[in-house]
């Protein structure tokens, strides 16, 4: 058993349904060697009741659960930092051809290093990434994200239509690969499969059929694309797609969403797509900086929850600018502010709850992971400022709970996740000398 003492905030109840933020100046929580939350409560009453087990003390910083990425592509983590063009031209122009390295399995294994390590010093401890075209590329995903020890769901991205012929596949292939990669994979540790076609701009109602058969096979597997994301890809789909109502029944038709389907964007959704995602259970990620950077739009956040769509948030990186989602958080917040039909005004709370609790629930992880309560998984970071930084200041400035949390939304970034743990272990420490993120 360890007792952890700190500043503690986290989010149990919606603040989107009259929540607030649960801070605890002075909090204990106790985790078991197995990495369960088996206490929370004073410091005092912890030590009472466990006088013998170690006590660390995290009170020079804020303590608050792991960040949860409901969309970031693994491939793209060379790509961050493209500016000036939309999705389509900036998928031919930047995000395809470096997707097309992932091909060699030696330069994959480094990316999959590489990308691993961007989202756990981040503060990223869980997230349901968009995989590789290549099968190998996969492996090499799943296989990091195990020897790191984050919560991971992955899969086969598939297509086989308009992309570049070395990303494309066959219905047959994809079902073949994926079920061989899932089989390796889904169920192993923190590891899950997600069913992923690209976008259904690149994928054949046969792919799509091929996708939804591997969903049925596997049990308990997700499904994950993209959707609505910019008005030229809307109608695009709509041209390769005439018997569909919509872009969203593109998914539906070949028997996709459920309540394990996240799909990307939504940025111009019509209200029958809303009806439905909200009847299949079928979440949302937001990913407010990628919609910026390729001018996609604002996203109506108002009309998802009006219409009962969960939302959560994603970074989407490489179109997303990094894996902080400190960084998404206050972009979500500056976009709503700015949104020309109104958005939701949202408070560090909101913001909290979108980054952890929201996508927790996504991915359906709701009962073991989003806040810091007696029963959960002990998922969480330590935020440390170096001392003398802004957000040192702010936090030893702020007036109370829901503004600190704001300074650290406005002003946090990887450098000041000190440490970060998944199941009670450390996955990383970020050395406050030489400023790197160990493991
Ligand atoms: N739609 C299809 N592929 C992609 C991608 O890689 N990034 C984004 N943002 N949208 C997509
Ligand atoms: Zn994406």
């Amino acid at each position: 058993m360890t007792i952890y003492r700190a500043r503690v905030f986290d989010t149990p109840q919606n603040p989107f349904l009259g929540g607030r933020l649960r801070g605890d100046a002075d909090c204990a929580i106790a985790v078991d060697t197995d990495g369960t939350i088996v206490f929370r409560g004073a410091p005092d009453e912890a030590r009472r009741r466990l006088p013998d087990d170690d006590l660390v003390d995290l009170r020079d910083g804020l303590l608050l659960p792991g960040m949860v990425d409901t969309h970031v592509h693994f491939p793209q983590i060379r790509a961050i930092g493209y500016l000036g063009t939309p999705l389509l031209e900036w998928l031919d122009q930047c995000a395809l051809p470096e997707e097309a390295r992932l091909a060699n399995t030696g330069y994959a294994r480094e990316v999959a290093s590489e990308f691993v390590t961007g989202l756990a010093s981040s503060g990223t401890t869980t997230a349901l990434v968009f995989g590789s075209h290549f099968a190998t590329a996969v492996d090499a995903l799943f296989t990091e994200a195990d020897r790191v020890g984050l919560r991971v769901t992955s899969g086969l991205v598939t297509a086989d239509r308009i992309l570049p012929e070395p990303l494309l596949t066959t219905p047959d292939r994809a079902f073949a690969e994926g079920e061989a990669l899932a089989r390796a994979w889904h169920g192993t540790g923190r590891l899950r499969y997600a069913v992923t076609p690209r976008f259904s701009l690149s994928s054949s109602e046969a792919l799509l059929q091929s996708d939804a058969a591997l969903l049925a096979a596997l049990g308990g597997a997700f499904f994950t694309s993209h959707i609505n994301e910019n008005l030229a890809e809307v109608a695009a789909v709509a041209d390769l797609f005439p018997e569909a109502r919509d872009y969203l029944d593109t998914y539906d038709r070949a028997g996709l969403l459920q309540p394990r389907a996240v799909l990307a964007h939504n940025v111009h959704p019509t209200d029958a797509e809303l009806v439905r995602l909200a009847e299949t259970g079928t979440a949302v990620a937001h990913c407010p900086t990628s919609n910026s950077t390729l001018a996609s739009g604002f996203f109506p956040l108002r009309r998802h929850h009006a219409h009962g769509v969960r939302v959560a948030l994603g970074s989407d990186v490489g179109a997303g600018t990094g894996f902080s989602l400190f960084k998404e958080g206050v972009q979500a917040y500056f976009m709503q502010q700015l949104a020309p039909e109104g958005g939701v005004a949202l408070s560090a709370a909101h913001l909290l709850h979108l980054a952890t609790s929201a996508g927790a629930d996504a991915l359906d992880l709701a009962d073991q992971i989003g806040d810091l309560s007696v029963g959960k998984r002990f998922d969480a970071i330590w935020v440390r400022p170096a001392p003398g930084e802004p957000l040192d200041i702010g936090f030893r400035h702020a007036s109370g709970d829901d503004d600190a949390l704001a300074k650290l939304f406005a002003l946090g970034t990887p450098a000041d996740v000190a440490t970060v743990w998944v199941d009670g272990r450390v996955v990383t420490r970020r050395d406050r000398e030489s400023g790197r993120a160990d493991r």
